[in-house]
């Protein structure tokens, strides 16, 4: 599978089957390379909870490439409902459900959700994906917390971890999440975007290779990694 770092918290997913996009916010991401209309063929896209770091391009993509948007029910409600989005598939925490790529199932997150216009966003969640063998883990916006190790079970080959501190954990909690999760590979996210998430991603990797037995990957955004 090809993981490419869209900027902030978005991410693509790229299997044999499915372009999997999770979180799009491009077009207004001051970290993005590419605007949401040079994204084409995606087929489904997860959204992890309602803030507009997350949400902000989901209608224009879904409605354009035809997508499967996947959120928690009050999420996917509002996009059927305010943004005429066709495909929607409303689900909540705990819940799984077979993708063309395998099983998606929607994780614990520790945050908040309210959607851009105000409505209530349900529960905030995170990802736990088991594709092409693989266990991939988007934690997405979240704190640290100690369930997180049950996640997977044990099966958690790739994992996207926020770094970013104020809004979810920062890197030292991030070292703490590692060491339970014992992915293969682990990547930062949800940082960099603008000054009060800033962060030293080098440095963040240099602590999780001497302290964690996982491998940091760093991409840069638009880099095609081949996991
Ligand atoms: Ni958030
Ligand atoms: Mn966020």
């Amino acid at each position: 599978m090809k993981l490419t770092w869209l900027g902030h918290a978005s991410w693509l997913l790229e299997t044999d089957r499915q372009r999997i996009l999770i979180d799009p916010f491009l077009t207004d991401n001051p970290s993005a390379t590419i605007t949401a209309d040079e994204l084409d063929g995606i087929d489904t896209i997860l959204v992890s909870h309602g803030h507009s770091d997350h949400t902000a391009d989901v209608a224009q993509i879904a409605n354009r490439c035809h997508s499967m948007v996947i959120a928690n029910f009050e999420i996917a409600h509002w996009f059927a409902k305010h943004h005429h989005v066709k495909k929607t598939l409303g689900m909540n925490l705990g819940g799984g459900v077979m993708l063309p790529s395998g099983r998606v199932q929607m994780t614990t997150a520790v945050h908040s959700s309210s959607l851009p216009d105000g409505s209530y966003g349900g529960n905030p969640g995170g990802f736990y994906l088991q594709v092409e063998g693989q266990g991939v883990y988007f934690a997405c916006d979240t704190a640290l917390f100690s369930d997180m190790r049950l996640i997977g079970g044990g099966h958690v080959d790739v994992a996207i971890l926020p770094i970013g501190d104020l809004f979810t954990m920062g890197p030292e909690d991030s070292l703490q999440a590692i060491k339970w999760l014992t992915p293969q590979v682990v990547l930062p996210s949800h940082y960099g975007t603008w000054p009060p998430i800033a962060q030293d991603a080098r440095q963040w990797a240099a602590r999780v290779a001497a302290e964690t037995k996982s491998k940091p990957l760093v991409p840069a955004v638009g880099d095609v990694l081949d996991l």
